[in-house]
């Protein structure tokens, strides 16, 4: 079991068992858009509703919101974005290509691409000049200034105009916490390295109001808490970091801000951003919209706008972050087994269901207990093709148990039950296989890649 994990096969197996592949594939695809096949809709469902456990579910100072897409235009004349929501961007007038000024390094010459732009012969750079990465639509059959809109870059904005509702309906106090998931777009100038970053894609975010003594201490809270969630989850502890932002990196809301990084194929790269924002999206709503957004204290008439502690993450890059974590190979007699060793509650499909042959009564009493096992849970029947291989396919799906049915399943209903990550196999009655099943998914979980220091 050794990390061998590279972008290019978790490319190539998402494409392959029908997690995720390029969208507008048959047009020649547009760039860095992605669509998710059934695995992938079921890996990254499971994503976002372990964060809408962790948020909701586990503690009771959150709620959820769900938001507008389109909002109106002032909330990002407020939020800063329609004046600093940019990304230096320069041509090349020989190549065509455009790259952010500030990735130079990171980025090939378009005619050399052992090169980076601007160092090649030909290479001819325009002067920087700052891009807005907002995507701008119109609203309404007129295209005039009046109807322009913004498909929203973030989702927090919706959070923060959405305060004074939240405070009145649901009862709450600072602290506590507005939680969202849902689209973002931006026009990102070099977007790449598969669902990492794209032009549309999907964000969890939390923000936290708290009294404003209190922020350092929901601060350090909160980076704690994230920080679990993805070893919880089954990411190597080893594999993940946190590292505060230099005060020239922070974005202009925030007085503080630490990014949960993995390590990726591409080196460390930012998973998830805390931030501590203060009063500053409060504050500017307030002023923009004419509205008093501070929380007023009815027993001592104490009046105060409180400051946002923001967990940010996004749902496709945790998706990929989890399923480079559980990539593996191994050498099973002589042939590599490629597995995924997601954490079972992550899994796509917790358990398959196979007869041994396709005949016999086999394939009958499989669908029996396939039938039984679905009410509890994701699960699937197969009986196309080889036993070996229909594991095989489970395995790079990351499917954590597989029942067979077999011969002597018919005699004294009885059914193995194979474990992916150790590829022990015992034999349990159909009666139990449900129950087992359940303690199963609900116990505690660590990947064997961390046992071998892989
Ligand atoms: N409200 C704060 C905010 O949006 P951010 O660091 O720009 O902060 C938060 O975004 C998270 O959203 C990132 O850590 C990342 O996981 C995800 N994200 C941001 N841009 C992305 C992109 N272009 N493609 C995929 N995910 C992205």
């Amino acid at each position: 079991m050794g990390d061998l994990v590279t972008m290019d096969k978790i490319v190539s197996l998402c494409k392959r068992r029908g997690f995720i592949f390029p969208s507008s594939e048959i047009y020649g695809g547009v760039g860095s858009t992605y669509d998710y096949g059934h695995y992938g809709v079921l890996l990254k469902t499971n994503v976002k509703n372990e964060w809408w456990r962790a948020m909701l579910q586990d503690r009771d100072d959150v709620v959820a919101l769900d938001s507008a897409i389109i909002q109106h235009p002032h909330v990002w004349e407020a939020s800063g974005h329609l004046a600093g929501f940019t990304d230096p961007l320069v041509d090349c007038r020989t190549c065509k290509k455009r790259f952010r000024a500030d990735h130079l390094d990171q980025l090939e010459c378009g005619l050399k691409p052992s090169k980076h732009p601007g160092e090649g012969p030909d290479c001819d750079l325009t002067e920087a000049r700052d891009f807005n990465l907002m995507f701008e639509t119109t609203v309404g059959p007129v295209k005039d200034a009046g109807a322009t809109v913004y498909l929203r870059p973030e989702t927090a904005q919706g959070i923060f105009i959405n305060f004074k509702n939240v405070l009145q309906f649901s009862r709450r106090k600072p602290p506590f916490g507005i939680a969202q998931i849902g689209k973002s777009f931006r026009n990102e100038i070099t977007p790449g390295n598969f669902v990492f970053r794209t032009r549309e894609f999907e964000q969890m975010e939390m923000e936290f109001f708290v009294p404003p003594d209190d922020a350092d201490r929901w601060f350090a809270h909160w980076l704690a808490e994230r920080e679990r969630w993805y070893v919880e989850l089954g990411i190597r502890p080893d594999h993940l970091r946190l590292r505060a932002h230099d005060a020239d990196e922070l974005s202009h809301y925030s007085s503080g801000t630490s990014d949960v990084e993995y390590l990726f194929p591409i080196g460390w790269s930012e998973l998830e951003g805390i931030a501590n924002r203060g009063d500053f999206d409060l504050t500017r709503h307030a002023e923009h919209a004419n509205e008093k957004l501070e929380y007023v204290d009815t027993a001592t008439r104490d009046r105060y706008v409180p400051h946002v502690i923001e967990p940010a993450a996004g749902a496709d890059r945790a998706t990929l972050a989890f399923l480079v974590d559980a990539y593996d190979e191994e050498q099973v007699e002589g042939e590599t087994r490629t597995l995924l060793r997601l954490h079972p509650r992550l899994a796509p499909v917790k358990v398959a269901i196979l007869p041994l042959v396709k005949k016999d009564g086999q394939p009958e009493v499989a669908r029996e207990v396939w039938a039984d096992l679905r009410r509890r849970m994701q699960a699937e029947y197969d009986e196309g093709g080889s036993i070996g291989k229909r594991y095989r396919r489970q395995d790079e799906i990351g499917t954590p148990w597989g029942v067979t049915v077999d011969h002597q399943t018919l005699e004294d209903r009885t059914v193995t039950l194979r474990d992916r990550d150790t590829l022990e196999q015992v034999r349990i009655p159909i009666d139990e296989l449900g129950d087992e099943l359940e303690r199963r998914l609900r116990a505690p979980w660590t990947t064997p890649k961390l046992a071998v220091g892989a």
